[in-house]
């Protein structure tokens, strides 16, 4: 039999269980979301903690039970270990050592941009290193180089202000949608004129940094400029424009990317990989390109498994004391 690794990822408000075997095959990836937070426009830390908590178990059994196997035939347990919320992180941790040391086997901690990353590495398709990768979630947006499939990437440039996911989300609340506003924003935009306003691209930024601040208030200030009417008339042109300055600065600062680093293969990852727009321009950039199907763009844990293939897991019962980080080493 195949051995199995069992991933756990519970690092925002998706409550995440997969199975992937040590060819980089899913045999199970279950995501659970916590659609509580819509109630209140943004993840309650608290909140996402608690629901953690009761669906965790029923997820892990189901993640064990589509993938046809018992934790008896796991060889290893992986989990997020940060960064992310650290009351969120740890329910995941506690549990993942919990599995682990029931049946003393080694347990290996997980970095949640790491796991982004690593998704590209999953069966179909894996993208071989060296390439480029564009990791654009609701918490980061940073262009990687990727050398090898370790933990060991490097950050080339990120953002100054919000992320990219943030910037949807906060674009779509003054759009008055739900949250996360992203896909919305989006599906909105899709009936939208692009061109209809021109919302900054944050240019003058130099070298690979981002900025969405600009773009941020430019629409709000478009919108109080229409007044409510006009603005709830044009919502789908003002959401075109805005999605597409959003999109035009990251395919800009991956260019400059390609250009500066020669390198010829680029992934997406993280949230804002699922948008049809980005995947749409990124496929235009001339490069062979590797975005995972947007459930693996979106957190799970089949990605935590994915990273864990490639980093060294801590025997039983060396990982007892492990803590969560809610900021990352590299201050991400
Ligand atoms: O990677 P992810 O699931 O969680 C974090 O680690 O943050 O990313 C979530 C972010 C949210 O901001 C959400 O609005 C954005 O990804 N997102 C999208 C789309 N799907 C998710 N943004 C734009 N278009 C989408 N289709
Ligand atoms: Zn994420």
């Amino acid at each position: 039999m195949t051995r199995v690794i069992l991933a756990l990822e519970t690092s925002c408000d998706d409550t995440c269980a997969a199975v992937v075997d040590d060819g980089g095959r899913i045999r199970a990836n279950v995501i659970s979301s916590q659609g509580i937070h819509d109630a209140y426009g943004g993840v309650v830390p608290e909140v996402a903690s608690r629901q953690h908590l009761e669906l965790l178990p029923a997820v892990v059994a189901d993640a064990l039970a589509q993938a046809g196997v018992r934790l008896e035939d796991v060889a290893s347990v992986a989990v997020t270990r940060g960064p992310g919320l650290v009351g969120a992180l740890l329910v995941g941790l506690a549990s993942a050592k919990a599995l682990a040391a029931a049946h003393e086997l080694p347990l290996t901690p997980v970095d949640h941009l790491h796991g982004h990353v690593a998704a590209t590495s999953l069966e179909p398709d894996p993208l071989a290193p060296p390439f480029l990768c564009l990791l654009a979630s609701g918490g980061h947006t940073l262009l990687a180089r990727v050398e090898d499939h370790g933990p060991d990437w490097e950050v080339l440039g990120a953002t100054l202000d919000d992320a990219a996911g943030e910037a949807f989300d906060k674009g779509a609340r003054m759009l008055g949608l739900g949250f996360p506003g992203g896909p919305a924003l989006s599906e909105l935009a899709a009936g939208g004129d692009r061109e209809a306003f021109a919302f900054p691209r944050a240019r003058k930024v130099a070298g690979l940094e981002f900025s969405f601040a600009g773009v941020k208030t430019a629409l709000l200030y478009a919108i109080r400029d229409l007044g409510e009417a006009e603005a709830t008339r044009r919502r789908a042109d003002l959401a075109a424009s805005y999605e597409e300055a959003i999109v035009e600065q990251l395919t800009d600062r991956v260019k400059r990317a390609l250009d500066t680093t020669g390198l010829d293969r680029l992934a997406l990852g993280g949230g804002v990989a699922a948008n049809r727009r980005l995947r749409e321009r990124a496929a235009t950039l001339g490069v062979r390109l590797k975005v995972p199907p947007p459930e693996l763009c979106t957190d799970n844990a089949a990605m935590i498994a994915a990273a864990a293939r490639h980093l060294p897991a801590l025997p039983y019962p060396d990982y007892l004391a492990l803590d969560a980080y809610a900021t990352g080493a590299r201050g991400l």
